[in-house]
């Protein structure tokens, strides 16, 4: 007798291991334990064995019998976690990103050369500084000795903007008038450059457009001559351009420097290009900001980030860089 619960033992529990799912566990345990299992069967013998030998079995029946619910709840339990595991898989939610799909932008290219500019001048120790591109005819004309009549009004073809007296308000036609507010602003000594975005009357066409940048350069401090404004442009010249390029200085005009000079700097085919102005601030500017020109001097300078934009990638026609064809853009 105990072979055979010995046999139906071990024939059980393979068949508990082996079962594939909940359903089947289910009538598995009742083929193994139910009123028509071998164990039942045997049970119900017991009433014919003699005392000591029922007793053996019957202990060797409910041994068996736990047995098997033991490895029952063992396996119910695998089946349990296994569906744990694939309904916490079904609510999982794919928080990645589609990498693949997205397409990066990145900065336009002249906010790329404007930032690189301001790199290469803090670098030599310049700070930066903004100023607003609605201005005042003070700021932009009167205090950088352009009287109103004055000739040299018509070098920058103003848009003026209705507000209070005719004339008062303008779009800036240049960053000149931000050298006025850092020397209100600040006392000297000054090394700062001044980037932003001017506006113009002009027509547009390859070489011109009405709304663009510049950047402007200011130093005033004891003793600044024209040669540190040379040396100046040209410490700049070779950082941003290379150890190799050459600047040079032409006379020129503008009413807010004297002596003023246009600057350019030598391409590699040798031919030169006209970068911007520059010259000794005038005296009557520093005048007209409360600093004596007797302690003091200074130089200022100015150039268009997107015309030098324009010549070093070789771009033929300046407006490409409105036009905001992402051909074009994404070319940078
Ligand atoms: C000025 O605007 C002076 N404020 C520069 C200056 C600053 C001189 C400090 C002395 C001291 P100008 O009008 O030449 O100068 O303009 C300077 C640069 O701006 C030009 O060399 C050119 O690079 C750029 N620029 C001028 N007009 C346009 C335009 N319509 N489109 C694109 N770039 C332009």
């Amino acid at each position: 007798m105990s072979d055979d619960l010995d046999r139906i033992r071990a024939d059980s529990i393979e068949r508990i291991q082996s079962a594939r799912d909940g359903a089947e566990l289910d009538d598995l345990g009742r083929a193994l334990l139910g009123k028509k299992s071998p164990l039942v069967a045997i049970r119900r013998t017991l009433g014919d064995l003699d005392g000591d030998e029922r007793k053996v079995v019957g202990r060797a029946l409910n041994e068996v019998t736990e047995a098997l619910k033991a490895a029952l709840d063992q396996r119910r339990a695998v089946f349990a976690e296994a569906e744990r595991a694939a309904s916490l898989a079904g609510e999982r939610l794919d928080l990645t990103e589609r990498t693949d799909r997205l397409r990066l932008g990145h900065l336009h290219p002249i906010t790329q050369t404007r930032d690189r500019l301001e790199d290469v001048f803090t670098g030599m120790g310049f700070t930066v500084a903004e100023g607003p591109e609605v201005e005042s005819d003070w700021y932009a004309f009167e205090a950088l000795n352009i009287p109103a009549a004055h000739p040299a009004r018509s070098m920058w073809d103003t848009l003026y903007v209705e507000l209070g007296e005719p004339g008062t308000t303008l779009l800036r036609p240049h960053t000149s008038p931000v050298q006025i507010r850092l020397m209100e602003s600040q006392e000297p000594p000054l090394y700062s450059v001044m980037p932003g975005r001017v506006y113009r009357n002009e027509t547009t066409d390859a070489t011109h457009l009405a709304v663009f940048h510049q950047i402007e350069g200011l130093v005033v401090d004891r003793g600044i001559t024209f040669g540190d404004l040379s040396g100046t442009i040209d410490a700049f010249t070779k950082a941003y351009f290379g150890a190799d390029v050459e600047s040079r200085l032409r006379p020129s005009y503008f009413p807010f420097t004297e002596p003023s000079a246009e600057f350019d700097v030598q391409r590699s085919d040798g031919s030169w290009l006209e970068l911007g102005g520059c010259g000794m601030v005038h005296p009557e500017v520093l005048e007209a900001v409360g600093i004596d020109p007797e302690a003091w001097t200074g130089f200022a300078f100015g150039f268009g980030i997107d015309r030098l934009d324009s010549v070093l990638n070789g771009i033929d026609d300046i407006r490409e860089y409105q036009r905001n064809d992402i051909r074009f853009l994404n070319q940078f």
